[in-house]
C-alpha cells in the first residue's frame, strides 16, 4: 500500500476529485495548508532588496490506495493539476504499512477498498 499526498493549487482541488472519483478513489483527506517552494512564495518578479518567505494557500490531498494504482493517480494529478507554470504543487509517495478499518476490525487491502 502507498499513500499518495499531493499539495495543489486550491482551484484545482474540485475537478481532481471528479476525475478520482471516476477511477474508483473515494477514500481522501483533504487539508487546507500553506507553504512554498523553491521560489519561497515570490509568484512573480521580485522589486526591492528585502526577500521574504511567503507562505501560499495551497490543498493537500492524501489517499491510501494499493500500490498499483499510484502510477495511474500520478498522471491524473498531472494532468489535472499542472498549467505549467511554477507553484503547480508537488506529489510526495509514502510506504503504508497497514490500514485498519476502526468499524469492522479489517486490515490491509480490504481496509481502503
Ligand atoms: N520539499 C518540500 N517539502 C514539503 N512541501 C513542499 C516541498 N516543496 C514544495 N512543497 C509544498 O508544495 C507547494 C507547491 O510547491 P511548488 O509547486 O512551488 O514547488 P517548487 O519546488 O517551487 O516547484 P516550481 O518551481 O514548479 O514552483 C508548496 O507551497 C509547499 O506547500
Ligand atoms: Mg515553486
Amino acid at each position: 500500500m502507498k499513500k499518495v499526498e499531493a499539495i495543489i493549487r486550491p482551484e484545482t482541488f474540485r475537478t481532481l476529485r471528479e476525475k478520482l472519483e471516476e477511477v474508483g478513489i473515494n477514500g481522501l483527506t483533504v487539508s487546507e495548508v500553506a507553504g512554498c517552494g523553491q521560489q519561497k512564495g515570490q509568484q512573480g518578479l521580485f522589486r526591492g532588496n528585502t526577500f521574504e518567505i511567503k507562505l501560499l494557500p495551497k490543498v493537500k490531498v492524501e489517499m491510501v490506495v494499493e500500490s498499483e494504482y499510484v502510477d495511474e493517480i500520478v498522471q491524473i494529478i498531472q494532468e489535472t493539476c499542472s498549467s505549467n507554470t511554477v507553484g503547480d504543487g508537488k506529489i510526495f509517495i509514502y510506504t503504508i504499512e497497514d490500514a485498519i478499518r476502526i468499524r469492522t476490525g479489517e486490515s490491509g487491502k480490504l481496509a481502503i477498498i
